[in-house]
């Protein structure tokens, strides 16, 4: 089979979908391969994340693996959602094709430039070299 049951559980029934009004910090991040686009809202109190919700246009590898990220970052520290890595997300998913990494790719771009976008707003001082990711989507994150 092509994808995992796990794969196949968080598309058909993927975990914190949605927007969110109140968020603390908003990543938004599009894939250059295919054109999705991936936003991910990011409630946070006292460095924690308390709340995380995902919004996409993407694939059906997309939702899965933001579903999984969207639950691997809740109640974890900001700093800890950092390190988050895709391969990390796509190994708690029992793998991805691979043709599809790239779309993990995206979930983890959309928590980093969701941190990033908290740290900004709240004039909170970060390393720089953390989000080499966002560099190259100068623009998208805070649209
Ligand atoms: Fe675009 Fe999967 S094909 S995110």
């Amino acid at each position: 089979m092509l994808y995992s049951e796990k794969v196949m559980e968080h598309f058909q029934n993927p975990r914190n979908l949605g927007k969110m009004e109140d968020a603390d910090g908003i990543g938004e991040v599009g894939n250059a391969v295919c054109g999705d686009i991936m936003k991910i809202y990011i409630k946070v109190d006292h460095g924690i994340i308390t709340d995380v919700k995902f919004n996409t246009f993407g694939c059906g590898s997309a939702i899965a693996t933001s579903s999984m990220a969207t639950e691997m970052i809740k109640g974890k520290k900001i700093e800890e959602a950092l390190t988050l890595s895709n391969k990390a997300v796509v190994e708690a998913l029992d793998g991805l094709p691979a043709h599809k990494i790239h779309c993990s790719v995206l979930a983890e771009e959309a928590v980093k430039a969701a941190v990033k976008d908290y740290y900004d707003k709240n004039n909170i001082p970060y390393d720089k070299s953390e989000f080499p990711d966002c560099d190259h989507c100068e623009g998208c994150c805070h649209s």
